[in-house]
């Protein structure tokens, strides 16, 4: 049952490095509509962005911040002049809506493929392969191969790779920048016991994810950086042993350097929200992920209960554009279609109908 009174996800969010009208965010979704070729963003995906303005926040699809980052067919860049162009049309939209956007930035490590990189090897912490599954591909799913071991310099060259694209956000409009640092891809591989046994200064996992964030926040300010992690998600081949102690120390490290938020979602057995939310002074985003999109109800438990200050669906989002206003009205709310989630034209995209629609 609800109870009376405004929705808590309607109640505007000031936080120390952070304004916003609502407290519903739309969580990066990766939607693979972006040019192959060139990974510039595409018309459509300005309107899929505008339409959804509404959100608090909207975090965008995960973004390649180097050319061996890029996750499949369709996904966007942030690398170069064409895709900060690209991307500028859309944040002004957004902007012009009345809206905020962060951009997300995704390094996808070896979750990837030679035919996604222009026959190039997938780089990873460790030259250990994701051992099952299968990877999207323009000429369709292929097995996963082994990753080359990133030297040193290598790791230098994807840190400040991630402060260009950062630079590149913000000149593209963007409103900051959040990185990914969940779900089994670089960041996670180097935070994980399975896809990182290093043996040089990266065998402290905690290292390469606070040198990012380090490096992304000295290019275009704290307040404007924020880190996504999903503590404990068993994805990809991602065993994290004590992920309480390898989180804490992450979180720790984090806490105190004034970040816009810290996004942390809960996906494993380890609580990841209870346990760190009194470790983070600075503004927590926190999201579900279960089979079942992450619904009303939840999120508002999540902020009543202070687990988190704002929440960010996936999901609903996809299928709702006008998520807040249909939480204002108690409106019904569509239910996401298996068509169009990944590449494709409009349908599955930008069809789904608002309120004012009908
Ligand atoms: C189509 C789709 C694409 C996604 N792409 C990304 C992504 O690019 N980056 C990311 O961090 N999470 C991604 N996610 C995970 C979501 O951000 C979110 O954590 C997950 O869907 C659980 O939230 P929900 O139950 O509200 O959908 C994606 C999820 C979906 C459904």
């Amino acid at each position: 049952m609800r109870t009376t009174g405004q929705s808590p996800l309607l109640e505007p969010y000031h936080g120390p490095a952070l304004r916003l009208p609502n407290r519903a965010a739309m969580a990066p979704m990766t939607r693979s509509r972006a040019d192959d070729a060139t990974g510039v963003p595409t018309a459509i995906m300005t309107r899929y962005y505008a339409q959804r303005a509404a959100a608090g926040l909207i975090v965008s699809e995960g973004i390649w911040p180097h050319r061996l980052g890029k996750g499949g067919p369709g996904v966007p860049g942030l690398t170069d002049p064409a895709q900060v162009e690209g991307w500028r049309r859309i944040t002004r939209a957004v902007h012009a809506a009345g809206g905020r956007i962060f951009a997300q930035l995704w390094h996808v490590g070896r979750v990837c493929h030679p035919d996604l990189l222009g026959g190039e090897e997938p780089v990873a912490p460790s030259a250990i392969a994701v051992s099952h599954g299968f990877i999207h591909t323009a000429a369709g799913p292929k097995e996963y191969v082994r990753p080359r071991a990133m030297s040193a310099s290598e790791i230098g060259q994807a840190i400040e790779a991630h402060a260009a694209a950062a630079r590149n956000a913000v000149d593209a409009g963007f409103d900051g920048v959040e990185i990914n640092g969940a779900y089994g891809y670089l960041l996670a591989q180097f935070l994980s016991d399975s896809a990182n046994v290093r043996t040089d200064a990266h065998a402290d996992r905690v290292r390469f994810a606070v040198e990012v964030v380090e490096a992304v926040a000295a290019a275009i300010g704290a307040d404007r950086t924020a880190l996504r992690i999903s503590p404990d998600n068993r994805l990809l081949d991602i065993v994290e042993t004590d992920p309480a102690r390898r989180y804490h120390r992450l979180v720790d490290t984090l806490d105190g350097m004034g970040l816009a938020y810290l996004h942390v979602v809960q996906s494993g057995e380890y609580p990841a929200l209870a346990d760190l939310r009194p470790r983070w002074r600075g503004t927590l985003v926190g999201s579900y992920d279960g089979p079942e999109p992450g619904g009303r109800e939840q999120a508002e438990r999540v902020l009543r209960t202070g687990l988190a200050d704002v929440y960010a669906f996936g999901r609903l989002f996809l299928a709702n554009p006008d998520l807040p206003q249909r939480i204002a009205a108690d409106a019904a709310l569509n239910a996401p279609r298996e068509t169009g989630i990944y590449g494709g034209g409009a349908e599955g995209y930008v069809d789904y109908p608002s309120l004012a629609a009908g």
